[in-house]
């Protein structure tokens, strides 16, 4: 018989007490209390450890970890797991600073992004951290920058495959791209450079993020190896490090379920018996999403609820400025609901009620839950996304209508 359609994405893994979700083994009211305030995004630092013992388990020990600091740039949560990682992945100065303040080598931080400017190229080479050149011509400013400042930048190349991460996702590499420097375009270009302007460390194959298919995955690190294999060839010096990629998705929508590392691993070790001279170089895969999304909720209070033309509306102090992902605005083509639930109501005893829970601002975007059946939704209960430690309050219009920001915790 075929299994029926979960309504959820899998919203397991917190512990709960008396119908109450715990984050940390702290509930939703002593949260607010130890915060002061009734809308936050909460971190339980134990599922991102979870996660990261996770990957360990599957994916082979030469392979190190690093955590993309994008995902979630809360200080307290990054501080907490430079210990956890190898490595931290920038893409701004300011995530720089915050990666160099938790005290993590400047030899394991790396910063990429297309477009950089003087400024960041010249912070990086001050702070030793590696660049993940995109242009030759960002290649060429590092390289003069280098000279006036009188040291050599850490250059790695990031490259823009020719293969494309196959189904869904996010794809970041294949066909003509922003990102990187064309597979083609190198081969040609890396044995006219002078290595001697520059410290040379390796490449930065990055083709795409939110990925739950593990043929996809798999395929695209085979490719990987095989392209790096060519790569390292075609270098003139030695190659210190390959990152490979990251693009480990997590379950956000109805149907999908998690990620399954073991086949994952297997292939990667297969892999490198496969290339046993790419084995003996620093090995990389760099995750943001995977690490911290499913260990954050965004709980927000009902604050008022009302019908309309037979529909019931529920409607929280938190919305779309604090979340924009979860409203549907933040890539997504056609918006599917998080799995949200009533954070104080958790179990199978209660009556279900069919909602759609909204913010406060003024915009049919400003959508929490469409069309859910939440248990027993009251005035004052919390409504709890998860799935939200990931993409929240940096990646939302925080501004947007002058509602008051959002505030983190980590627990
Ligand atoms: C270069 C690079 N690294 C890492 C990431 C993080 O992706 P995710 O959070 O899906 O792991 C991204 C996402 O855009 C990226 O562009």
């Amino acid at each position: 018989m075929a299994k029926p359609t979960p309504v959820h994405a899998p919203m397991d893994q917190f512990a709960q007490q008396a119908n109450q979700l715990l984050i940390g083994g702290h509930t939703l009211d002593d949260i607010a209390r130890l915060l002061d305030k009734a809308v936050f995004y909460a971190y339980d630092t134990s599922v991102v450890k979870a996660q990261i013992d996770k990957f360990h388990q599957h994916i082979p020990a030469p392979i190190k970890l690093h955590y993309a600091i994008k995902a979630n740039p809360y200080a307290p949560l990054v501080n907490t797991m430079r210990d956890w990682v190898e490595g931290f992945d920038v893409a701004s100065q300011k995530e720089m600073l915050l990666a160099l303040q938790t005290g993590m080598p400047a030899d394991d931080i790396s910063f990429a992004g297309p477009s950089k400017q003087e400024a960041e190229i010249e912070a990086a080479i001050v702070a030793g951290v590696t660049l993940h050149v995109e242009s030759a011509l960002e290649l060429s400013r590092a390289v003069s920058l280098g000279e006036q400042l009188g040291k050599k930048p850490k250059v790695a190349f990031r490259v823009n495959p020719a293969f494309e991460l196959k189904a869904s996702g996010m794809k970041m590499g294949g066909g003509p791209k922003q990102f990187g420097l064309d597979e083609e375009f190198l081969f040609d270009w890396l044995p006219t450079l002078d290595y001697n302007t520059f410290e040379f460390r390796g490449f930065h194959i990055f083709w795409g993020s939110q990925n739950l298919k593990v043929d996809a995955i798999t395929e695209a690190h085979t490719n990987t190896f095989a392209l790096a294999d060519k790569l390292v060839k075609a270098t003139p010096v030695p190659t210190r490090t390959i990152n490979i990629g990251g693009g480990f998705g997590i379950p956000y929508f109805p149907g999908e379920q998690r990620l399954e590392l073991a086949p994952i691993g297997e292939n990667l070790t297969a892999l490198l018996q496969q290339y046993p001279h790419l084995a003996a170089l620093e090995l990389i895969i760099e995750l943001g999403r995977y690490l911290v999304a499913e260990a954050g909720v965004y709980a927000s209070r009902i604050t008022d609820i009302k019908t309309s033309r037979g529909h019931t509306f529920v409607m929280t102090n938190g919305g779309l400025h604090h979340h924009l992902s979860n409203s549907g605005n933040f890539g997504q083509v056609i918006r599917k609901n998080y799995p949200v639930a009533i954070g104080n109501k958790l179990g199978d005893g209660f009556e279900k009620t069919l909602v759609t829970a909204v913010g406060p601002l003024c915009t049919p975007l400003d959508t929490l839950a469409d069309k859910m059946a939440l248990n027993d939704p009251q005035l004052g209960d919390w409504l709890v996304v998860f799935q939200s430690g990931a993409y929240g309050p940096t990646a939302s219009p925080q501004d947007f209508l002058g509602h008051p920001h959002v505030h983190e915790i980590c627990l």
